[in-house]
């Protein structure tokens, strides 16, 4: 939700800005700005155009703009529409402050009334420029002591940069709720949102928690708390390479970061192989129920997770919507587990539903991919999946990490619990081993996905089907096809088709049927029954070569056979976020950014 990046050093700050913006566009896109301290012109001189960061690029082009200190902002509109007004960075009434923003100003209503009633004017209907009018209303002498008592007036989340023409050496950040990290160079230093938008220049960073003010100069950072105390912060080094945060010759990071998976999938499997004394495994004998908590795909993620958890570490789970989990009186004690799962570790739902959880007495684990994130600083325990940067908004290499991670999860606190044995887990280790290549197997199915998705792209509805494991599947497989094409599709355990669905089925709706062979094969079979009495268009995921599979679908899409039938979901969701790409890019989408959404959700 918006992405803020900012620059102080000895480069021309425009196209370091404009770098930033591109890697940050992911978190929202209807507008952007850039302030910059000119350094020739000896003011703050700010960009901003409506669209996407290649329509401020257009806009820029011929503008001589110096200097070597800026902050910019790609905006996810919360207060206002997106238009120029609106779009950040935001200025004082002296044009002396900008400031960019990330998050809500909760109070910002009744802050601007008083502003108003003092002369000030504004600009725009957002709730940030109330920021940029209290720098200037407040300061005296010292820039961080200006903003040390504006934060102590604003309330809400936010992430914000600041840049002004009173101390024009420096940017002051600071951060309650919403993530911006510090990155460490030579001569140089930057803030963002988010690593990937300054991971050419530096591989070093400072992660802001809550409620820290950073005065940064081209040579120096430092860090306080809301108090006015510096603070000391350990710099943490990321391996990720710049490539990762690049297309690398696909079309889109939607179908490099499905291509990805056998990579991403090896990489999880080692750092969860490299990670065995993780403390919260010695927990696990004392856990006497799960809960897991997520939003969107990281929750299908969960919904799978519960099968083999029950299965292997025999405890009871439910799966809760972080946003509905946060609002119910569930009972928790220190004997439960809460389980947060986010690629991000930003999304203010799950986060918060995972503090309150831990206030409860509760013992937090979270599963995510960005690290350093809010939510694996709040939890108590944290297993990182190994993706590198995840760009396509819609979630792909993260999913299937966090499948990975989930089952062995299960299996090692199986093995702790005394349910499992070593010759047992080393099996599965050995099972889970082969995923890689089998994944390879299932993107050979590419050509012929794509052509089924020709056959079917003007289609007004999908359903997706399947059954014990792989019903979540169903779910994640009509999630991405209606994110990314705008078609309606609904995913269903097929078992459930006959109590209400199967009204929708006729000569006219492609019905994607997972059905490996496992041991709801036969079941799935009779559902698939039922949607060929009623004309339905049957596409199957299968690894099934018998006539009775083959007889009964229209299309057939291929999956290798996996010698432990849990592991299935983790292949058989492939093909689906294949046939949405597909689809969506014949429908001309933007698949990497799809309308009104945004990676990563830091507003509730
Ligand atoms: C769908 C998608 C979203 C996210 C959801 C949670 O493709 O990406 O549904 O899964 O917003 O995000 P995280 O996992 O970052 O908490």
């Amino acid at each position: 939700m918006c992405g803020i990046v900012g620059y102080v050093g000895y480069r021309k700050v425009v196209p370091v800005l404009l770098h930033g913006l591109q890697r940050l566009e992911y978190r929202g896109y209807d507008s952007a700005g850039i302030a910059v301290l000119d350094s020739e012109k000896k003011k703050i001189v700010v960009e901003k155009q409506v669209g996407k960061i290649k329509d401020l690029q257009e806009h820029l082009w011929g503008k001589d703009i110096n200097g070597n200190i800026g902050i910019a902002h790609t905006r996810w509109a919360t207060h206002g529409p997106p238009s120029i007004e609106n779009a950040h960075p935001h200025t004082s009434q002296k044009d002396e402050f900008a400031v960019v923003h990330n998050g809500i100003i909760e109070n910002y209503a009744q802050l601007k009334e008083e502003l108003i009633k003092k002369g000030y004017v504004f600009k725009s209907q957002t709730d940030t420029e109330v920021v940029a009018h209290l720098l200037e209303e407040y300061y005296q002498d010292n820039l961080l002591n200006t903003v040390l008592k504006v934060a102590k007036m604003i309330e809400g989340a936010y992430a914000i940069g600041i840049i002004s023409t009173l101390e024009p050496d420096k940017i002051v950040a600071l951060r309650k709720g919403s993530p911006l990290i510090v990155g460490l160079g030579e001569n140089e230093n930057f803030i963002a949102s988010d690593i990937p938008a300054v991971l050419e220049y530096t591989k070093k960073f400072i992660t802001l928690d809550d409620e820290e003010i950073a005065v940064i100069t081209k040579d120096k950072v430092e860090i306080y708390n809301i108090k006015g105390e510096k603070v000391e912060k350990k710099p943490f080094t990321v391996n990720w390479d710049i490539a990762a945060a690049e297309k690398g010759g696909y079309k889109h990071f939607m179908l490099k970061e499905i291509y990805e998976q056998p990579k991403t999938i090896t990489d999880t499997i080692s750092g969860f192989f490299s990670d065995l004394n993780n403390p919260v495994y010695k927990e696990m004998k004392n856990i006497e129920s799960i809960v897991i908590i997520a939003c969107g795909t990281s929750y299908h993620a969960g919904l799978v997770g519960k099968f083999w958890i029950e299965k292997y570490a025999k405890i009871p789970v439910i799966v809760d919507y972080a946003s509905e989990f946060r609002y119910r009186d569930f009972p928790v004690n220190e004997k439960t587990l809460v389980i947060a799962i986010s690629q991000s570790g930003e999304t203010a739902d799950t986060r918060f539903a995972a503090i309150d959880a831990k206030k409860k007495g509760a013992k937090v684990l979270s599963i995510v991919n960005v690290v350093g994130s809010s939510l694996s600083r709040e939890s108590d325990f944290v297993i990182y999946t190994y993706c590198g940067p995840e760009i396509g908004v819609a979630a792909t290499k993260t999913f299937t990490a966090q499948l990975v991670t989930l089952f062995l999860f299960a299996v090692k606190s199986g093995f702790e619990r005394g349910y499992i044995s070593q010759e047992d887990f080393e099996k599965i280790h050995h099972d889970v081993n082969s995923l890689p290549s089998l994944v390879n197997e299932v993107l050979k199915e590419d050509k012929n996905i794509e052509n089924i998705s020709y056959k079917y792209h003007n289609a007004k509805d999908f359903l997706f089907l399947g059954r014990g494991i792989n019903y979540p599947i169903a779910f994640e497989g009509a999630l991405k096809l209606k994110e990314i094409s705008y078609i309606h599709a609904e995913g269903y355990p097929a078992g459930e088709m006959k109590h209400g669905p199967i009204a929708l089925i006729d000569e006219t709706l492609p019905v994607v049927c997972i059905i490996p062979k496992d041991s709801l094969y036969e079941k799935m079979i009779s559902n698939i029954q039922e949607v060929k009495a009623r004309k339905g268009i049957v596409i199957a995921v299968t690894d099934s070569e018998d006539k009775e599979v083959v007889s009964l679908s229209d299309n057939i899409i291929k999956i290798p056979s996996v010698k432990n039938e849990n592991l299935y979901p983790i292949l058989s969701v492939i093909p689906l976020q294949l046939l949405a790409y597909h689809i969506a890019t014949i429908l001309g989408k933007d698949v990497d950014q799809p309308r009104n959404l945004a990676k990563t959700v830091t507003v509730e």
